[in-house]
């Protein structure tokens, strides 16, 4: 072997060795929050485990609950027990929870933030977290402001002696074009873009990114990624669940903000966009915007022709019975907020001219499944007899992002016997039994990316306004009516959302 080859081996391999991030300390407002229990600390405890995380590093909760760091620990631990069926390592929780820490405090104020300088200062001394900190926004967004400028005021903006600092915001990323412009200006006076982290925990997800894989890693799929090949594309986010202890949140979200804003429109953005010249943020991110800038704007006087919302009424789900939507905790019993949306959307460039993406999102459907269908068009023509290919269907290659995470290609097969009889059937790999690796947490994924500095899986500025650009007129539309159609729970959502396929000549899947 040449010693070039050799060298070039050996650097492939080193690049292979996982990257541990400098010391650091993250700190969580809104830590006593559901979010800190049930993603953010089970997915640090799992980088602990695993010795991704540096010796010198420290967690931090504030919120207003008064609790001392042994409670606050308590707490995590007790969440992080329920989350894994008791499965919790004495020795790594001792060691990870020796580094947590707990601040009660008003994020309003700003005596909040100069004890908390206070206190990361005398960190960096004790644990040698080197002035590096990420600040973690998992408060109710309507504080997000007020945090973003008391971290300003007080200059933790910039890393302590030399360290640096970065900001976490998690979604919503405001309410609509606006708000989220706000949001993004309000920010920018004091963090520069390169500090920021909008996260979405849908990039930190194994299979969303295998999408990225799936295409640009062969050669056989992206000649037939276009409108050429495609016919349509339907992308699913089904969940079984209905909005639970969720009420107040969901009221004022709904599922266009709380899903199809970021996590479908993410998905989206992966599917349709074009290869980036490299797999690095300005990149990859640069490709994603322009997908978002081609989405051709819904015709305000013509909602009703794009988008679909529905309610959840009572029904029944794996054999339950179940309560509907206006019935759930904290919901107003003449709430319009939709459960469920549909909606029809066209990339105008030339890979997708004329291609429909229709895009489904919804709770207390009948299972949960995210997957990203491509359907192709039938082949031209067909030498069997008709009545030989009446099980035949065009091609299907399926992304299944969740469960049973994997692809699934529809093909046209001879079914065994005499005559020329053609049926559909399905070549389905799994990924899990593809690497017997288990995948990472989403969370844990973009934790350490965030540690690492690398914000490639996390939203830029012009992304998350552009998202929102697509679906304001929608909203805008649903605030003038309370006019919500309902499905039953465990239902594939209101015969509307069937209606807008139908008037293409298509169905829906079923996943
Ligand atoms: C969250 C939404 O962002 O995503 C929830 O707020 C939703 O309403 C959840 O249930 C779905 O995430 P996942 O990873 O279970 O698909």
């Amino acid at each position: 072997m040449a010693d070039t080859q050799v060298l070039q081996n050996v650097l492939r391999d080193d690049q292979r060795l996982p990257r541990v991030p400098e010391p650091g300390v993250m700190v969580i407002f809104g830590a006593s929050g559901d979010l800190t229990s049930r993603k953010l600390v089970p997915a640090l405890y799992d980088l602990a485990a695993q010795r991704r995380l540096p010796l010198e590093f420290a967690v931090v909760g504030v919120s207003r609950t008064e609790m001392s760091h042994d409670e606050f620990r308590a707490r995590l631990r007790k969440g992080l027990e329920e989350q894994r069926s008791g499965e919790v390592s004495d020795d790594v929780w001792e060691s990870f929870a020796g580094g947590i820490f707990y601040m009660p405090g008003d994020s309003k104020k700003a005596e909040t933030y100069d004890e908390l300088k206070d206190f990361l200062k005398r960190l960096d001394g004790e644990r040698g977290t080197q002035g590096n900190r990420a600040f973690y926004l998992s408060s109710s967004p309507s504080l997000f402001p007020a945090i973003v400028e008391r971290l300003g005021e007080a200059g933790m903006n910039e890393g302590e002696e030399g360290g640096w600092s970065r900001l976490v915001v998690e979604k919503p990323f405001g309410r609509d074009l606006g708000s989220a412009r706000e949001l993004n200006s309000e920010i920018r006076r004091y963090f520069e873009e390169a500090q920021i982290y909008r996260i979405d925990h849908y990039l930190g997800k194994e299979t969303v990114q295998n999408i990225l894989a799936l295409r640009f890693a062969n050669g056989i799929f992206e000649p037939l990624w276009n409108q050429h090949y495609v016919d349509h594309v339907q992308i699913t986010v089904a969940e079984d669940i209905g909005v639970g202890t969720r009420g107040a949140f969901y009221e004022e979200a709904g599922a266009l903000r709380d899903i199809v804003q970021n996590h479908v429109m993410q998905v989206l953005c992966l599917t349709a966009m074009e290869p980036p010249v490299a797999f690095d943020a300005e990149s990859v991110r640069e490709e994603k915007v322009k997908v978002l800038k081609a989405v051709r704007a819904i015709p305000e006087d013509d909602v009703e022709g794009y988008a679909v919302r529905g309610q959840y009424e009572r029904g029944w789900v794996w054999g339950e019975e179940v309560e509907g939507y206006r019935e759930e905790g904290d919901v107003d019993p003449e709430s319009t907020t939709e459960t469920f949306v549909a909606l029809k959307v066209f990339v105008d460039n030339w890979r997708w001219a004329g291609v429909p993406f229709y895009i489904r999102a919804g709770k207390r459907l009948p299972k949960k499944a995210t997957e990203v269908a491509i359907q192709f068009h039938s082949s031209p023509h067909t030498p069997f007899a008709h009545d030989d290919t009446q099980g035949l269907e065009p091609n299907v290659l399926v992304v299944r992002v969740q469960p049973e995470e994997g692809l699934s290609l529809k093909i046209g097969a001879k079914v065994p016997g005499s005559g020329f009889e053609v049926s559909s059937v399905n070549m389905d790999l799994l990924y899990g039994t593809a690497f017997l690796e288990e995948a990472p947490d989403a969370y844990q994924r973009l934790l350490l990316d965030l540690f690492l500095g690398d914000p490639t899986l996390f939203i830029r500025a012009d992304e998350a306004e552009g998202a929102w650009r697509i679906l304001d007129p929608v909203m805008h539309h649903w605030s003038e009516s309370r006019d919500v159609p309902f499905y039953a729970a465990g239902t594939w959502g209101p015969k509307e959302a069937d209606a807008l396929l139908e008037r293409d000549g298509r169905v829906w899947r079923r996943p």
